[in-house]
């Protein structure tokens, strides 16, 4: 650090034009131990506006995402290693770098790609990432003497700074560091400082910034506009992401890479799978065709009125395949959760497979990624090692078919989803139904899964939905349902001793069920559930609601 801080003192970097971003970049070289070389970048901005997101594993990283499409403006989250190539590809305007564990001073810690300080791009730098901009121009990063976690009122010293337009002088932020800018990078100057932290915004006064809080989170109201200033003031982006444009091009790509193939696609009911084989629709019409199975795992009516949707509403060919007897056979006898998941994925596989021999010569499976599932594919072993439930295992490629996968949602998040699946015309209880898990009903029943038990939870299911639609809190819900337990318990009903099932009954919020609080119903509400199932479905005489939020607990009881 203090090698760099000489070399940077005595290069008298004053603003932001090339000669000095050159003088950066040869610190920022040595630094990183690459061959230095004199000629900045000249990398063209791309006719989509987008931006690239630096990924150091904070687990903030994928909120920066989504504050960024919040302004219609297109971005991608790149591991920091990623090759500079593939993070140019995006044609960024601009860069975000996100916080992340590590000390930017440790030996072999990440530091931002030097060709991104090349391109003369924006850059914003958040935590962790100013800490690297710091560490790579030649300031010097240390632990504070005192961290800094929660809240903090920002004071804004710079009010010409295009990060504050149309910002208070005084805002509050949420902190989460240890580590602070002991000395700036020459040329660099503080924009705002809190009680704490004297550098808590840094800039070298023209494209570089740097912020020691979290604008992402929550917890830092204005982040949002602070964010939108960058990408409006500094990267000149005008926020031409939107749901019609995304229709527009993924249409034009999916018929340049159909061709005249013929493609496949699984249906679950859910959104997801409804708005990828919509637009696929859309592109190539018949050339699709989707399979729909039902696993006898449903809730009431579902297979129906989803079979209805597609083939009555939105004119898809649609084969229907009702395999519950193969499903309920396999689970006989099944107890544990994994076996449960295991058993139903391997089942739909087989199924899937046999459907679609029938339906002879195939291209493409098309299926319903989102960007959640992408990034969390990309996490290293080390962080995705304590998995607590295989989640995504149905509706999975057969490797052995050998198919090319279209999958047009793998870089949109819910929300995105289901504004572009009503600017498609799909119904509005598609498009917001809540997320229901591809083991179905099997999961929410607690041991053996018979015909019985799942009549028994369909009915308590329907009760809590039909409820929930009434209150009109169902869209405000990530998800509500009933679970059925394996507890029977005493109780009376007219004149008689009853011994029947305990059903449970879950509702949750969340922004993306990583994290979930136990949602706080009206106790009329809660009553009027409780009495109807044990009025309405045979065989249960004891309700009971769950309190526990997510962590600890998780949202499916299995
Ligand atoms: P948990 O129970 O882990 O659930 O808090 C988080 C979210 O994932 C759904 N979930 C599943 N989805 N296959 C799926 O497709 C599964 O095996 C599975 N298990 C849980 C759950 O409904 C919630 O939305």
């Amino acid at each position: 650090m203090e090698e760099g801080n000489e070399k940077a003192a005595s290069h008298r970097i004053v603003a932001s034009d090339d000669i000095e971003v050159s003088t950066y970049l040869e610190i920022a070289k040595e630094k990183q131990g690459v061959q230095a070389s004199p000629k900045p970048g000249d990398i063209p901005h791309g006719v989509r506006e987008a931006v690239a997101i630096i990924d150091f594993g904070s687990q903030y990283s994928h909120l920066i995402a989504r504050r960024v499409r919040e302004c219609n403006v297109y971005c991608e989250l790149f591991p920091y290693d990623s090759p500079l190539s593939k993070i140019m590809s995006i044609k960024p305007r601009g860069f975000i770098l996100s916080g992340g564990p590590a000390s930017v001073y440790e030996k072999n810690a990440p530091l931002t790609p030097v060709g991104i300080y090349e391109s003369h791009l924006p850059v914003l730098g958040i935590c962790y990432g100013m800490q690297s901009i710091t560490h790579q121009l030649g300031g010097t990063v240390a632990p504070g003497s005192k961290h800094e976690y929660g809240q903090a009122v920002l004071h804004v010293s710079d009010e010409n700074s295009p990060l504050f337009k149309d910002l208070d002088s005084s805002l509050t932020v949420w902190m989460s560091h240890g580590d602070e800018i002991m000395d700036m990078p020459a040329g660099f100057r503080s924009s705002a400082y809190t009680e704490n932290s004297p550098n808590a915004v840094i800039t070298d006064g023209g494209k570089l910034f740097g912020l020691q809080f979290h604008p992402e989170v929550a917890h830092t109201p204005q982040g949002k506009q602070i964010i939108r200033n960058f990408l409006f003031n500094i990267c000149g982006c005008r926020g031409t992401w939107t749901p019609g444009n995304f229709i527009h091009e993924s249409i034009a790509s999916i018929k340049e890479q159909v061709g005249d193939g013929r493609v496949i696609c699984a249906l679950s009911g859910g959104v997801d799978s409804a708005v990828a084989a919509k637009l696929v629709h859309a592109a190539i019409g018949d050339h699709l065709t989707c399979i729909f199975v039902n696993n006898g795992l449903l809730r009431r009516e579902e297979p129906e009125r989803a079979l209805e949707t597609f083939r009555k509403n939105l004119r898809m060919n649609v084969v229907y395949v009702d395999a519950t007897d193969l499903f309920l056979d396999q689970l006989k006898g099944v107890i544990d959760p994994e076996k449960k998941r295991i058993s139903i994925g391997g089942e739909f596989i087989k199924v899937f497979e046999s459907e679609a021999k029938k339906l002879g010569k195939i291209d493409f499976l098309t299926q319903g990624t989102l960007y959640p599932d992408v990034i969390e594919s990309a996490t290293p072993e080390s962080k995705a090692a304590a998995k607590i439930k295989t989640h995504h295992n149905v509706g999975g490629l057969p490797s052995k078919m050998a198919l090319t996968l279209i999958e047009p949602l793998r870089y949109l998040f819910k929300d995105e989803v289901r504004e572009v699946g009503l600017e498609l015309g799909l119904p509005e209880d598609m498009v917001w139904r809540q997320p229901f898990p591809g083991p179905g009903l099997a999961i929410r029943i607690i041991g053996e899964v018979t015909r019985e038990r799942l009549e028994i939870l369909r009915g308590a299911d329907w009760v809590v939905m039909d409820e929930i639609k009434k209150a009109k809190l169902y869209r405000q819900m990530w998800q509500t349902f009933a679970i059925l337990t394996d507890v029977h318990s005493v109780g009376v009903m007219g004149d008689y001793r009853t011994y029947g099932y305990l059903v449970a009954v879950r509702a949750v919020t969340s922004q993306d069920a990583m994290t979930a609080d136990w949602a706080r119903l009206p106790y009329n509400l809660l009553a009027t559930v409780s009495n109807r199932i044990v009025n309405e479905v045979p065989g249960v005489n004891r309700v009971v609601y769950d309190i526990t939020s997510k962590p600890p607990s998780t949202i499916e009881w299995e």
